[in-house]
């Protein structure tokens, strides 16, 4: 056996050096051409610097990727402008590193912080300009902003002005544009991607473009095929909407014992066929355990309307009465107040807290599903006794309606499909603070246990997916490997359905070496 050895120590050393030598050689060429003014060791972290573990944590938002087996990136970069990312796409091609853009971090399966091999972080974290111009109803953003910082700047200006686009907000605005992005405006205003204007993006040559010089087909795919496939999204065009001086929000929260299960079913019919300045989204959660016989479901129907309660209470009598909201229900508030009330702060937290990009984070896993046809009664009830698992002690079901502005914007003017047709997105998470592998396999088998169950009551032409909502179980590139057209259809078409193969005619045209890749990106032909 000592010659077997022999060789596998050789291998091994062999590819610690060309890693190394790797590494080394992507610095050295930064240093060569960055500008004299602008030396490198501003925007770049190593493991050997102090601040590596930080830079690197510090947008992180799903435990499961920062354990001691985690592959860490080689380097860090955190560019303060453009040049800086044209360096370190060039240096990274010459000297065959992988680069994952991160904006946010809050990819579900870490593509933008995560690699099998050899790789550089490019994190937009220095890029975060916001600039409204509100008389005409645009704003400029960066890529590196949050969604939090984006709402604060509008509300700066006017408080009837907003955006439509996410809840959470530390998320990044990179990723969730290039995502689709949606929000509690999506029945009156679509996703955050159908409202881009513009956006100036640096393509693989290295080469700054805007909606002109980078065409539609290009300018298409950023708008929900995910930007990591494409490009560095640098900033991003908006059209501000207009929002009442007053919304009014409220979360009204059924158990079973009142008749949660046949309100549900009726939301399926009124939530996505109410007036569009409706929404009610639905959170799930079970409570007690199967030991001391308290078991419960919860759903809690969380709303915004975009006007007073005055309008809203004969709305719900007439479209939705089974809920029996009453007026002590509502209340009424600012847009960006009801942001703020989304996001989960408690009453008396102020505007600044939206500025806050900390998020306290646990593992979880994600899965999503559209649905099409009414979930029947009887299917429902086979979910709750899920939600008593031990698995599911800390799990929640989202669902959110559809309809409305969704519905009038056809199915490839982007290449996020989920339109006309569809009653609402289910999002089912699963959390869990233990470590070790026993832990997330544990968790991740009960996520795929329902989500088996939930296969005939969904969207199952083919099963539709959310981009944003990252599922690397329904496929993903194999390291080192070409993949397919077919291969890639897998998980493409439940993210694209026919958009899909425009997503990879644009990749083949402006990528087809395949160097913005990762675990899902389109490949080119
Ligand atoms: P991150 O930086 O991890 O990037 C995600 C992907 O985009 C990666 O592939 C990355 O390489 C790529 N990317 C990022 N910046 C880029 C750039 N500048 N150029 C090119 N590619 C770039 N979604 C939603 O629609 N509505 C919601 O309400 C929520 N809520 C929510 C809450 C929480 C707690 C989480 C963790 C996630 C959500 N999401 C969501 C999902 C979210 O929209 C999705 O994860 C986004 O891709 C996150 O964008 P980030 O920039 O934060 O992620």
């Amino acid at each position: 056996s000592y010659p077997i050895i022999y060789v596998f120590v050789l291998l091994f050393s062999f590819l610690l050096v060309t890693s190394a030598h790797t590494h080394e050689d992507f610095l050295q060429c930064l240093t060569l051409h960055s500008e004299k003014d602008k030396p490198i060791s501003d925007i770049i972290s190593t493991p050997a610097n102090s601040s590596y573990t930080s830079a690197l944590n510090s947008y992180v938002r799903n435990t499961r990727f920062s354990t001691p087996s985690t592959p860490k990136p080689q380097v860090i970069v955190t560019p303060l402008g453009v040049s800086q990312i044209q360096e370190t796409l060039y240096c990274a091609q010459k000297h065959r590193i992988q680069v994952r853009v991160r904006s946010g971090g809050h990819d579900y399966e870490g593509p933008s912080f995560v690699s099998p091999v050899p790789f550089v972080i490019l994190d937009m974290i220095n890029l975060r300009n916001v600039s409204i111009d509100e008389e005409n109803n645009i704003a400029w953003v960066q890529s590196g902003a949050t969604l939090g910082e984006l709402y604060y700047w509008i509300a700066n200006k006017s408080r009837t002005l907003g955006f439509p686009a996410g809840v959470c907000q530390t998320i990044g605005v990179g990723g969730h544009f290039s995502g689709g992005g949606y929000g509690t405006l999506l029945r009156k205003y679509g996703l955050a991607a159908d409202n881009v204007l513009d956006a100036h993006l640096i393509d693989v040559k290295g080469r700054f473009l805007d909606r002109k010089s980078m065409g539609e087909d290009l300018f298409g795919a950023i708008r929900g095929g995910g930007g990591a496939s494409f490009g560095v999204i640098v900033s991003w065009k908006i059209k501000l909407v207009p929002v009442p001086a007053n919304v009014t929000v409220f979360t009204v929260r059924k158990g079973l014992e009142q008749n949660a299960t046949q309100i549900l079913h009726r939301w399926q019919y009124a939530a996505p066929n109410i007036d569009r300045d409706l929404f009610i989204r639905v959170l799930l959660t079970g409570s007690g355990s199967v030991q001391y016989g308290n078991r419960s479901v919860h759903a809690s129907f969380n709303s915004i309307y975009l006007g007073g309660k005055d309008k809203l209470l004969p709305l719900m009598q007439k479209s939705f009465p089974e809920l029996g909201l009453v007026s002590e229900d509502c209340t009424e508030m600012s847009w960006i107040q009801s942001i703020l009330y989304f996001a989960g702060f408690k009453n008396g937290q102020s505007l600044e807290d939206l500025l806050n990009r900390t998020l306290t984070v646990n593992s979880y896993k994600a899965k999503s599903d559209y649905v099409r046809q009414p979930i029947p009664e009887a299917a429902l009830e086979g979910i709750w006794p899920r939600f008593f698992e031990k698995e599911a002690q800390s799990s929640v079901t989202i669902l959110n309606p559809y309809g409305g502005r969704m519905s009038e914007i056809s199915e490839s003017a982007t290449p996020f499909p989920h339109r006309a047709g569809v009653i609402g997105k289910i999002q089912y998470l699963v959390y869990w603070s233990e470590e070790g592998t026993a832990a997330t396999k544990k968790h991740v088998r009960w996520m795929r246990r329902l989500y088996a169950y939930m296969a005939p009551y969904v969207s199952n032409f083919s099963r539709e997916a959310y981009m944003n909502y990252r599922d690397l179980d329904i496929g993903k590139n194999k390291k080192g490997r070409r993949t397919s057209l077919r291969q890639a259809s897998v998980w493409g078409t439940k993210y694209f359905k026919n958009n899909f193969k425009r997503l990879v005619f644009v990749k083949t045209v402006f990528d087809p070496t395949n160097f913005f890749r990762n675990e899902q990106s389109i490949p080119p032909l």
